[in-house]
C-alpha cells in the first residue's frame, strides 16, 4: 500500500500526495483513519523524512488530513466528500462485529501468510499441507456434475449424505436417517444457520472457557450473549452450568468435548452424562461441535458422542475442513428431522445454496479406498508430533510450564507457570518468529499459549519451545 510508482513523472512529494489521495478515492484509507508515523513511511517510501512531512504538509493545507496531537495523523472526517466526491463515511458503517480485528492476530496472520524463513506457524488452525491425505480424484465432466445436482435437495446431495450418515452409524453406534443430516458449507455454516434460525438478539449461550467460539463475529452480529463455563482437564466444568443457566436464563450449551479448540483437553464420560441430563432436566439443547472427530490417536477408547447420549436433545456438528483443508468447505450438522429441515428451508431464504461442485468432491474423496489408511497413518503422525513437542517441553521447560496431553485433535494448551506474562510478552515472541495463539483469543486471561502441534516439524518443535523458553526468561 506504501509504495511509490516507480516511474518519476514528478518530485516525489506530489507522488506521495497523489498515492494518499488515490487510497482515499478507491477506499483504502477511510475518514477518521490513522496514517503510519512519518519515520514508518519514509522507510516504506525509501526517502528522507523531510520529502514525507513537505508531502503531508501540503495535505494538511488541502483538508485531507489533520494531525492531533497525541494522536497522529488522520484523514479529515469532517471534510469527507468535498474532495473524494463520495458522501457516505463508509468507516461509521464499518465499526460492527465483523470489523474488530486485533492487531496481535493481524500480524500473526499476516506473518503466516508469508512466512521468512524465520517464521514457525504453530498458530494457524488447519493442518501444513504435507499431512493432508492426498487422493486422486476421477476424471469428470461439467455436465457429469449437471447431472449429478439432480440428487441434491434442501439437505444437500444424496449420496454425499448416504455417506456420512453410514460412517457415523457405524463408527459411532448411532441411528441416524439421511433426513436428519443437512450438509452445509463448513462447520461455521452450520454454526450460523443454528444462530440464526434458533436463537434470538439478547439469548444467551454458554460455552466453553476458553473456546474458539469466543472471537466469532458471527455470535456478536447476531446478538447473541456468550457465557463461558471454566474447562480443565475434563472438559467443561458441569457442576458450574446450572447457576450460569439459572442465572443468565441459558437458551442453548455449545461445546467442542473432542480434542477441544484451544485447550486440547477431551471432555470425560461422567462429566458429558452430567451435562446431558443437565440440559435434559432445564430443557435446553446442545450444540455439539465435533470437528475433530476422526483425529483421535490415544490407545483409549473413542470418547463417547453426546449425540450418542441423547440423539433428540443434541445437534451434532462435523466437518472434513480440518483432515482435508479449510477449503474444502464441507460440513454437515445432525438434528431432528424438523429441526433440519427448519435450517434447510431457511439456507434457501437466504440464498446460500450449497454448489454441487464441492459436494461431489468430497463424495469422491469419502469413497476412495485410500482414505481410510491415509487417515490412520494421518493420526500416527498426529501422535508421534505431539510427543515431540511433549518431549521438548520436559526437556526444556519442565515445571515451567504446565497443559493437558491431548488424546487427538492438534492443538496443546500450554500454561505458562513461572510467571505472569503481559502482551510484550507475546510481542517478543512473535519478533522471533514463534506464531502462537495466545490466551486472550479465546476469552481468557490466563498465562496460556495454543500450539498447533500438527505443523511443527521436528525440528521446528524444537526452535520453537527454545522461543518460549527465551520468552520466559526475558527480564
Ligand atoms: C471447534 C471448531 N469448530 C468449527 C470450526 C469451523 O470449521 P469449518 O472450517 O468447517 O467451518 C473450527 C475451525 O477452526 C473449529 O476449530
Amino acid at each position: 500500500m506504501w509504495q511509490l510508482p516507480e516511474k518519476k513523472t514528478k518530485a516525489i512529494y506530489q507522488s506521495i500526495v497523489e498515492l494518499v489521495m488515490n487510497h482515499i478515492k478507491a477506499g483504502r484509507l477511510l475518514p477518521g483513519e490513522k496514517l503510519p508515523p512519518e519515520r514508518q513511511l519514509a522507510a516504506a517510501f525509501g526517502v528522507n523524512r523531510s520529502t514525507v512531512v513537505h508531502a503531508l504538509d501540503e495535505l494538511e493545507a488541502m483538508g485531507v488530513i489533520i494531525r492531533k496531537q497525541g494522536s497522529g495523523t488522520l484523514i479529515n472526517e469532517g471534510k469527507w466528500g468535498i474532495y473524494t466526491g463520495a458522501s457516505t463515511n463508509w468507516r461509521s458503517y464499518l465499526s460492527g462485529a465483523f470489523n474488530h480485528r486485533d492487531p496481535y492476530l493481524e500480524k500473526v496472520s499476516q506473518l503466516a501468510k508469508n512466512p521468512g524463513g524465520r517464521v514457525i506457524d504453530a498458530y494457524t488452525g488447519e493442518l501444513p499441507l504435507e499431512l493432508i491425505p492426498s487422493l486422486a480424484l476421477p476424471s469428470i465432466s461439467w455436465n457429469d456434475f449437471l447431472v449429478e445436482e439432480s440428487l441434491q435437495d434442501e439437505l444437500g446431495y444424496l449420496p454425499l449424505r448416504q455417506q456420512i450418515v453410514t460412517h457415523l452409524n457405524h463408527e459411532r453406534e448411532l441411528s441416524l436417517t439421511t433426513d436428519q443430516l443437512l450438509l452445509t458449507s463448513g462447520a461455521q455454516q452450520a454454526l450460523f444457520l443454528i444462530i440464526q434460525v434458533l436463537l434470538q438478539s439478547g439469548d444467551a449461550v454458554a460455552i466453553e472457557e476458553p473456546s474458539s467460539f469466543y472471537p466469532l463475529p458471527i455470535f456478536q452480529a447476531a446478538g447473541i450473549r456468550l457465557y463461558g463455563v471454566p474447562v480443565d482437564g475434563q472438559g467443561m466444568k458441569v457442576e458450574l452450568l446450572e447457576q450460569m443457566i439459572i442465572k443468565r436464563k441459558i437458551k442453548m450449551v455449545l461445546v467442542n468435548p473432542n480434542f477441544q479448540n484451544p485447550t486440547g483437553s477431551t471432555m470425560s464420560l461422567p462429566r458429558r452424562k452430567q451435562l446431558v441430563s443437565l440440559c435434559q432436566q432445564y430443557q435446553i439443547p446442545i450444540v455439539e461441535d465435533d470437528v475433530f472427530s476422526q483425529l483421535y490417536f490415544s490407545e483409549k477408547d473413542k470418547p463417547v458422542l453426546l449425540k450418542q447420549l441423547d440423539s433428540e436433545n443434541v445437534i451434532y456438528i462435523g466437518s472434513l475442513s480440518k483432515i482435508l483443508g479449510a477449503t474444502t468447505k464441507i460440513g454437515w450438522l445432525s438434528a431432528p428431522v424438523k429441526v433440519a429441515q427448519q435450517l434447510a428451508e431457511a439456507r434457501k431464504e437466504m440464498d446460500f445454496t450449497l454448489s454441487i461442485f464441492p459436494q461431489v468432491l468430497a463424495s469422491s474423496a469419502l469413497s476412495n479406498r485410500q482414505f481410510d489408511q491415509q487417515i490412520k497413518v494421518l493420526r500416527q503422525e498426529l501422535k508421534r508430533r505431539r510427543d515431540v513437542l511433549i518431549g521438548y517441553l520436559k526437556e526444556f521447560l519442565g515445571r515451567e510450564v504446565s497443559y493437558v496431553v491431548p488424546e487427538g485433535g492438534y492443538y496443546l494448551w500450554l500454561q505458562v507457570e513461572k510467571r505472569t506474562l503481559k502482551q510484550g510478552d507475546f510481542d517478543f515472541l512473535l519478533e522471533l518468529g514463534g506464531l502462537v495463539a495466545p490466551s486472550f483469543t479465546f476469552g481468557v486471561n490466563r498465562q496460556s499459549l495454543r500450539i498447533n502441534f500438527a505443523r511443527l516439524t521436528h525440528k521446528d518443535a524444537l526452535r520453537l519451545v527454545k522461543l518460549i523458553h527465551k520468552m520466559i526468561y526475558k527480564s
